[in-house]
């Protein structure tokens, strides 16, 4: 078994809040992170295909495929985007790093043509990343 990761950047704002508690709730689970107008990251995403290598490309996976599909259905929907607002697949879901993360694996998942998805890593911040493996 072999495996390979793609390596992605992009900008996005967030807000947690969760609008079934009050807003003290809010104000103590998430903090500054519940400020009205939301804030911004530059996430780092890192997604590993493995699998076998194909004895006749010596590749696992072709990079530039796999860059294309994480551009199409992941980056294309998210760079410069407001999670809470304008994230097709985060409609009523919380924007944490956790399920920004599970919902890029959802994006990508069955959309690989060889291997098979291994993990999504999310980076929020140079100290913090939350990993899937579905
Ligand atoms: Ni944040």
């Amino acid at each position: 078994m072999i495996y390979i990761t793609r390596r992605e950047v992009f900008a996005a704002s967030h807000r947690l809040y969760n609008p079934d508690l009050s807003e003290e709730e809010n104000e103590l689970i998430y903090d500054k992170c519940a400020n009205p107008y939301g804030h911004g990251h530059n996430y780092i995403l890192e997604v590993v295909v493995a699998g076998e290598i194909d004895p006749r490309t010596g590749y696992l996976l072709d990079l530039k495929e796999l860059k294309k599909i994480i551009k199409e259905n992941v980056i294309a929907k998210v760079d410069h985007r407001h999670f809470n607002f304008d994230v097709d697949f985060m409609k009523g879901i919380i924007p944490t790093a956790e399920n920004i993360c599970i919902g890029i694996w959802n994006q990508l998942a069955g959309k690989i043509p060889a291997g098979k998805l291994h993990s999504v890593k999310l980076y929020e911040t140079e100290n913090n990343y939350v990993e899937y493996k579905g």
